[in-house]
């Protein structure tokens, strides 16, 4: 019988791609995915510490599947990733049942985990033991075992893939414990990931998105041979069958002109910079450690977009940081005003034991003020979305359709005999797009006239004639798409 597994992730594009190499290596040893935990012979968690609010996420699922094991006392439990690495007596006393628990760097061990479980009916801990020498060479050492071993059904769509060209964070914000999780900053050699690339495009990958925590901060040395981010997506620009190029997140300080100037002249590259700025307020910036001031911040945006007209900037704010008084956070009203983001992903702040904060500073901003706070910033980054969104109609964009959009099956129902479908993808300047089409134009590059947007979403039609590189003549010219549902661009945690 194959064995079979079930697997939920919780976090960053790092862990959607770390649960998607955790699935490749199981697949090799045999394994199935199933998407019910009842039929499941190993049940993986890959959990997320950046707030309390994600590991709350991981203490209920685990508290659903205590009916499993008590069902199937066979069932191998095993908790993953950062949770793992940061809370293992955490874990073993709220879930005693969790039969492994696997830090960020042994991830490529699980199968023998897995095995080991079963054969000595034992529990596993595998995790570094802090931010050491020994850990890099961990981590080095699972990049080569693991990284080749991709599993396409595991990705966003099976033409786009997540590719890591940096592991780690040595910039330790006070507020974050990413830095400890995900151990010491390293940038992959550029020949792994140019290969990695061009495997990903002879699988059918049309866009890769480079991932790091601080993915400009990307710099590899090898001998006299340096490599910065700009030289990385160059040396992989040119790929055939390779249409896009993204890269997340990026950190303030590090934002380079080189790199800039390869985001206004490679044609393949995305218009779109992912720049968390925090706060507005330098005091509190300065407690968090973010090493710039909120005018260096907006200088460096006017860089960006005068280096490269049109780019759409997105941006992550803390609110109710240790301190933050009330003028502090006006002063984040006051800049997310002006710069004017396409979108902010806005947090609360969430006081994480282990990190500087903590341990300095009181979390002194009571709960109904942070809730406040966020809901004002975000009241003005939605009018700002709004504007934005408003800017695109009249226009058309170049979109890579990535399959039925979420909302609009319903509704396009009575359609379906048609062959219709309410279609979604993103444009180069990463607006979401919603149109209706076939379904021979997922997975390819369209342009759509811009007619209506939402503060989160564009709407157009689809011309047809112009779709780039496939043979889909023969269908009617033009589609009207007259619903309008809303759907919100959320990051995953
Ligand atoms: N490496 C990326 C993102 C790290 S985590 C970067 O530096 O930009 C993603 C976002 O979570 C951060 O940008 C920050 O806004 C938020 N975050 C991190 N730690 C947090 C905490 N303790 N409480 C609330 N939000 C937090
Ligand atoms: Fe965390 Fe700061 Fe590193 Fe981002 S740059 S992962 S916020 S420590
Ligand atoms: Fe990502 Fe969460 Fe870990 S944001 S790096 S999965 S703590």
């Amino acid at each position: 019988m194959p064995q079979k597994v079930y697997i939920e992730t919780v976090g960053c594009q790092m862990n959607v791609l770390d649960s998607e190499l955790v699935i490749g290596a199981l697949r090799k040893h045999g394994y199935s995915l199933t998407d019910s935990p009842n039929e499941a012979d190993v049940l993986l968690f890959n959990t997320c510490s950046v707030r309390e609010h994600a590991e709350e996420k991981t203490f209920s699922a685990l508290g659903r599947v205590r009916n499993v094991k008590r069902a199937n006392p066979d069932a191998v439990i095993g908790v993953l990733g950062c949770m793992a690495q940061k809370d293992q007596e955490l874990i073993r006393k709220r879930a005693p049942y969790v039969d492994m628990i696997v830090g960020t760097g042994q991830l490529g061990a699980v199968p023998q985990l897995v095995e080991k479980v079963r054969a000595t009916r034992e529990p596993q801990l595998a995790v570094s033991l802090g931010r050491t020498d020994a850990g890099r060479d961990e981590v080095e050492a699972s990049f080569v075992s693991y990284d080749p071993a991709r599993d396409p059904s595991m990705r966003p769509t099976p033409f786009q893939a997540y590719v890591r060209i940096q592991i780690g964070c040595d910039k330790f914000c006070t507020y974050c414990v990413v830095p400890s999780t995900r151990g010491p900053e390293q940038s992959r050699p550029p020949v792994h990931i140019w290969n990695e690339v061009r495997q990903l495009v002879d699988q059918g990958c049309k866009e890769v998105t480079l991932i790091g925590q601080t993915v400009n901060s990307y710099i590899h040395e090898s001998g006299d041979k340096r490599t910065r981010l700009s030289d990385l997506i160059a040396g992989m620009h040119d790929s055939p069958g390779l249409e896009r190029i993204k890269f997340v997140t990026n950190y303030p300080k590090d934002m380079t002109d080189d790199l800039l100037h390869a985001v206004r002249e490679l044609p393949k590259v995305v218009k779109y910079l992912h720049v968390p700025v925090q706060s507005g307020c330098d005091e509190v910036l300065k407690r968090m450690k973010r090493n710039y001031t909120a005018s260096y911040y907006m200088d460096m945006l006017a860089r960006s977009r005068e280096l490269v007209p049109g780019v759409s900037v997105s941006s992550d704010f803390i609110v109710g940081f240790c301190g933050e008084t009330e003028e502090s956070f006006q002063k984040s009203m006051d800049l997310v005003r002006e710069a004017k983001f396409k979108n902010s992903f806005i947090f609360k702040y969430s006081e994480r034991s282990g990190t500087k904060a903590a341990e300095r500073f009181a979390d002194d901003i009571p709960e109904d003020v942070k809730k406040r706070r966020n809901n004002d910033l975000l009241a003005v980054q939605n009018e700002n979305s709004r504007a934005d969104h408003r800017a695109q109609v009249g226009k058309v964009v170049e979109v890579l359709v990535e399959g039925p959009s979420r909302l609009g099956s319903k509704t396009s129902r009575d359609r379906e005999g048609a062959g219709i479908l309410q279609l979604t993808g993103r444009s180069m300047a990463d607006h979401i797009v919603v149109f209706d089409g076939t379904e021979r134009l997922i997975g390819h590059t369209v342009r759509v006239a811009i007619n209506d947007a939402s503060p989160f979403t564009l709407y157009g039609n689809v011309l047809t004639d112009e779709v780039v590189g496939a043979d889909l003549s023969r269908e009617p010219h033009v589609y009207t798409s007259p619903v309008r549902p809303d759907r919100f661009s959320l990051p995953l945690v």
